[in-house]
């Protein structure tokens, strides 16, 4: 088992480049399957998640191939339509997007029920509704999932919730419908956008991803094309370096961002005080002695990510007053809670919402992290906190972080992983 070490309090400067979205690659790799063919992805993360992903698609017979540290091609033409899933990945929350992904391509799919994070039920009626609508027969039983359709055929989808997984895997099914699929109350995530438009360039027909409502129009497999796409950059990565920089009173420039996916967290970051000016494909973000206190509500895309809502609770802690997070996309997001206490965080959790005190004297200390946002929260209070945190299942910080100890150490972290059995509170000078 590994450990991830930091000793803080000290502000991080310096330019950090961002790598590509966790999300948008575990939608992405999936996608290809449904598109067939052979597609080299660029601007892949080097992250557990993608790693993960790529061994679930050389087990059904795709061939991935690296061309370089981020650049795949995935040979999709012969691939099965049951899933054996490697016993180890069968609690892989994003394996979801197989059974679109398959139903489209082949109108058929096995696939093991998909694990995940562990907050709230997580459960996937609205992507099943979607199959059924479209034409599918689901059953699920033994652990699996098993999805059968003679025809898919358009129709009308309304989602009782605008989920991000059902919004992809329904577009996925979608793709070789005959006629018109039309989702409506359909998630906008910049990573359902980036799927699309991975899917309409092989020459899928898919309008208005990003909206509330898409339509897509069936084609035939013969329609597609072998392509090369770029994966858009990482929100949440971006995300975690600007709070990371204003909970260390730092001065950080993220790069290779894409600005417009950050808003939310950007009018955050200045209504604290922090100075935040963007470019481009960048944005720097220049934290401040005082932070003054304020309110977040976790939200869908375009509004304040849950997926930063940890993080973000971590830098409240610092305030000059007290903070309000509610958290209104997972029901159970909370329970990192414990562990940033015991850095001296200063939280009470009201239901859905937390109280946090703020000008909490952050040390040092053993923590553990219970996901991979809660451990990304973890690390964020760590750079702030006095003295050396040790934090433990760093696998979950590598799911979705990709050389996170590479990127502090150059921003003037003291940051380092030891293994079990290394010396734990003396591995970093103070
Ligand atoms: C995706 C992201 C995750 C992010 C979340 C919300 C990926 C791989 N993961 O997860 O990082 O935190 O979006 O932005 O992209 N729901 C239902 N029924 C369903 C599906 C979802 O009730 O069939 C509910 C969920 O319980 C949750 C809400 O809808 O309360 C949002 O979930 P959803 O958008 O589906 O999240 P994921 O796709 O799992």
């Amino acid at each position: 088992m590994e450990h991830i070490i930091i000793s803080g309090n000290k502000p991080l400067k310096g330019r950090v480049d961002i790598s590509g979205a966790k999300n948008a690659a575990v939608a992405i790799i999936p996608a290809t399957l449904c598109a067939g063919g052979v597609h080299t992805i660029e601007n892949l993360p080097q992250i557990e998640d993608v790693r993960n992903y790529i061994t679930v698609l050389e087990s059904m017979g795709a061939s991935c191939e690296f061309l370089d540290d981020h650049t795949m091609r995935v040979d999709a033409r012969n691939v099965s339509s049951t899933v054996n899933m490697p016993e180890n990945l069968k609690g892989m929350r994003a394996s979801y997007y197989l059974i679109g992904s398959l139903l489209g391509r082949f109108k058929k799919a096995v696939v093991p029920m998909p694990g995940g994070c562990n907050f709230g039920s997580r459960p996937i009626d609205q992507h099943i509704k979607g199959f059924e609508a479209l034409g599918a027969e689901v059953i699920q039983e033994h652990g699996s999932i098993f999805v059968t359709a003679e025809r898919l055929v358009g129709t009308k989808i309304y989602l009782d919730v605008a989920s991000v997984g059902a919004t992809i895997n329904i577009m996925m099914a979608a793709v070789y419908a005959e006629g018109e699929t039309i989702l409506e109350n359909c998630a906008k995530e910049p990573h359902i956008v980036d799927c699309a438009n991975f899917l309409n360039m092989c020459g899928a027909n898919i309008k208005g991803a990003g909206t509330g409502v898409m339509r897509i129009t069936g084609v035939t497999p013969t329609d597609m094309k072998d392509r090369d796409y770029t994966i858009i950059p990482d929100q949440i990565e971006a995300g975690t370096y600007m709070i990371a920089a204003a909970v260390t009173g730092g001065e950080v420039t993220v790069r290779r961002v894409i600005p417009k996916h950050m808003e939310a967290l950007s009018a955050k970051l200045q209504e604290m005080g922090c100075d935040v000016f963007a470019g481009d494909d960048w944005i720097k973000v220049r934290g401040k002695e005082e932070l003054k206190p304020t309110t977040v509500t976790t939200l869908y895309y375009p509004g304040f990510p849950t997926d930063l809502q940890p993080q973000m609770t971590a830098l409240l802690t610092q305030g000059n007053g007290t903070s309000y997070v509610t958290e209104t996309v997972f029901e159970n997001r909370f329970q990192y809670i414990d562990q940033l206490a015991r850095l001296g965080a200063k939280v009470k959790i009201e239901g859905r919402m937390a109280v946090i005190e703020g000008q909490a004297r952050l040390t040092g200390a053993d923590v553990t992290a219970t996901d991979l946002r809660a451990g990304a929260c973890l690390v964020v209070a760590a750079l702030a906190a006095e003295g050396n945190t040790q934090i433990s299942n760093v696998h979950y910080i590598d799911r979705g972080y990709e050389n996170l100890e590479e990127k502090l150490t150059a921003l003037g972290a003291n940051i380092r992983r030891i293994s079990d059995g290394e010396p734990p509170l003396v591995a970093l000078e103070a």
